[in-house]
């Protein structure tokens, strides 16, 4: 499979991290932290020798002027997760831009109050809706809906969100969901629940942290109201880089709703007229605070090249090939210690799998971490795998399952 790979050697334009012994790691943990590539840090060396030999003239006259310089990420961003380039902008970390976008569209009233997340989301969302909730003088206990999976069952089911949006969408204010869950890798029917919450009224906006460079999106014509997602993961942009942030179209001249505005946001053509009174962008952009870190954005340029040169669509058929590859040979083992929690429908997952060990299983992810496997652990039974078609080999898959067995015994 390897051999027939198209895609096989854009692996050589990453860093992997070395074992013990200079081997290249078994690396399964981009669904946290991806890998770097190696003109990152070119991309990274060029701004800091512009800074060096312009200073502050750089804005205007590097070679690529800081000024615009996050526009060199927009239409990249915008054809990876199927939105006009308006509808996008990098910019802060996420969940920064949840909040900010929770400020137009986090308006609750006493009939409507209510956000619907899915249970056990990521915590800083969660901390995040529950502070916009009591931010706005509301109590979680009476405002927040989780959803959770039937009795016995891991992921949800799609249509019993689409029926709990229906029963009380007329209370819903907001709606969040993660594309993809980060415990399960369970993918959602965005447009199904978009249309579902849409229909009762309520704000649909979409976690996108485990989907950007995943799975391929379709936001403008899918239609969530906003989405937010960060870029240190299938991104590749590095520890805590600059993240994404998408508004749809049908907001874009929202002028009329308040929102918490800086002069990154403010009318371009008259930024540097320092007017005392913001008018926004229209767009995306208008969202912007502040001028953003080029030295953040430098290395995401160098992984936006990679995505634009393999296309998103020909990443999901190798991803889709290389975690059912994995799935099969892990359900050839004993079953009897583990299960495999990620639904089995490839259209519902992206290229994790979440294992949940039944016993030790930290023991066993730090087994195999010491053997230069890298997955991640998720308290309190779940190691999670992601086989990323950018960088990650049918025989790494098979190696891993190697390895895994092993330990598992
Ligand atoms: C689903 C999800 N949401 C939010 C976050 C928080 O991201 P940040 O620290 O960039 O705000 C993460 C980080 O891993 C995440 O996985």
């Amino acid at each position: 499979m390897d051999a027939r790979d198209p895609l096989a050697r854009v692996r050589e334009r990453f860093y992997f991290p070395k074992t013990k012994d200079g081997e290249d790691c078994i690396y399964l943990c981009g669904h946290s932290l991806g890998l770097q590539p190696k003109t990152a840090r070119s991309y990274v060396d060029q701004e800091l020798e512009e800074w060096a030999r312009l200073g502050v003239e750089g804005h205007f006259h590097a070679k690529h002027p800081w000024m615009p310089y996050h526009r060199l990420l927009t239409e990249q961003t915008a054809a990876l997760v199927g939105a006009q380039p308006s509808e996008v902008v990098v910019m802060n970390s996420l969940t920064v831009n949840l909040h900010l976008i929770f400020v137009l569209f986090y308006r609750p009233t006493t009939e409507r109050h209510k956000i619907l997340i899915e249970g056990g989301a990521f915590p800083s969302d969660q901390y995040a809706v529950q502070s916009q909730i009591r931010f706005h003088g509301f109590d979680p206990a009476q405002s927040l809906i989780e959803l959770t999976p039937r009795d016995g069952e891991s992921c949800m089911r799609d249509e019993d969100i689409e029926t709990l949006i229906d029963r009380q969408g007329n209370s819903i204010a907001l709606i969040l969901l993660g594309g993809v869950n980060y415990v399960t890798g369970q993918a959602f029917d965005m447009p199904a629940i978009t249309k579902a919450g849409h229909r009762k009224g309520c704000v649909v906006g979409l976690d996108l942290a485990h989907g950007a460079g995943n799975i391929p999106l379709h936001l403008h014509d899918c239609g969530p109201d906003f989405a937010a997602w960060c870029s240190y993961k299938y991104l590749n942009g590095g520890p805590g880089c600059v993240a994404g942030c998408f508004v749809h179209e049908r907001h874009a001249r929202a002028w009329e709703i308040p929102r918490f505005a800086g002069w990154w946001g403010h009318d371009e053509k008259n930024r540097f007229q320092m007017e005392p009174e913001f008018r926004p962008m229209v767009g995306a952009e208008g969202w912007q605070l502040s001028n953003p870190s080029i030295m953040a954005l430098a290395p995401l340029r160098a992984s936006m090249e990679i995505f634009s040169e393999t296309g998103i669509d020909r990443l999901r058929a190798k991803s889709i090939s290389l975690t059912g590859y994995m799935e099969f040979l892990l359900r050839e083992m004993d079953s009897s210690r583990f299960t495999i929690v990620t639904p089995v429908e490839c259209t519902r997952r992206g290229a994790q799998l979440s294992i949940r060990l039944k016993h030790q299983g930290r023991n066993l992810c730090n087994r195999l971490a010491d053997e230069g496997v890298m997955g991640d652990w998720r308290e309190p039974d779940t190691f999670r795998v992601a086989a990323v078609p950018l960088y990650n080999s049918y025989q790494d898959v098979y190696r891993f399952a190697q390895r895994f067995a092993v330990a598992l015994q």
